[in-house]
């Protein structure tokens, strides 16, 4: 992702984030805030973001990795009409590639646990499920989830 890509990028987000049952963010997103986040991001070598785009240049999918110290979190998403389609897997290889290029020793993430195509993504790819985390993240609309935290080792 260059810096140019944010707005663009920051309307995917805002969709899925709009789908209020996959990412953590949720709409309406502080968008300012988060623009100037992700430029930071951007300038920061602990940082990756790694864009997919179809044939016409348009961002369908992003997969966003935080380095530290070897340790890399990663949360990914890909457009709602686009998934299902090998998309979430090739952003998952270039974020293994990315992670083992600086040669880290771990991918961590966490999910809903209802999020099954993202839980079997994950596990494509060799993720173990290592914790359950109760009642962990509140939500807008009051409720507090339960998160599966998984990992794996590189
Ligand atoms: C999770 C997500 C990134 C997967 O991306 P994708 O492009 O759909 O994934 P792929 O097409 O590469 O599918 C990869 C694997 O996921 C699983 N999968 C994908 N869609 C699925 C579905 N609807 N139901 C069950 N499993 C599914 C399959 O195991 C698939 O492997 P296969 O191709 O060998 O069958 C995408 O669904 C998404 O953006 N979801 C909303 C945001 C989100 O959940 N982000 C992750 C938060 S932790």
């Amino acid at each position: 992702m260059d810096p140019g890509d944010v707005d663009e990028f920051l309307d995917l987000y805002e969709i899925v984030a709009a789908e209020k049952r996959y990412i953590g963010a949720e709409a309406p997103i502080d968008r300012a805030r988060k623009r100037e986040q992700f430029l930071e991001r951007l300038a920061s070598d602990r940082w990756g973001s790694l864009v997919a785009i179809d044939t016409d240049g348009v961002i369908i999918g992003q997969i966003g990795l935080k380095n530290m110290n070897g340790l890399i979190e990663v949360g990914m998403l890909v457009a709602p009409d686009m998934r299902g389609r090998g998309i979430g897997s090739e952003l998952l290889t270039a974020g293994l590639d990315w992670a083992r290029l600086r040669h880290a020793h771990k991918m961590t993430l966490q999910l809903w646990p209802d999020n099954e195509a993202a839980r079997r993504l994950y596990a494509k790819f060799g993720f173990v499920e290592e914790g359950y985390l109760k009642r962990q993240w509140k939500r807008r609309n009051g409720e507090i989830w339960d998160a599966i935290v998984m990992g794996l080792q590189l």
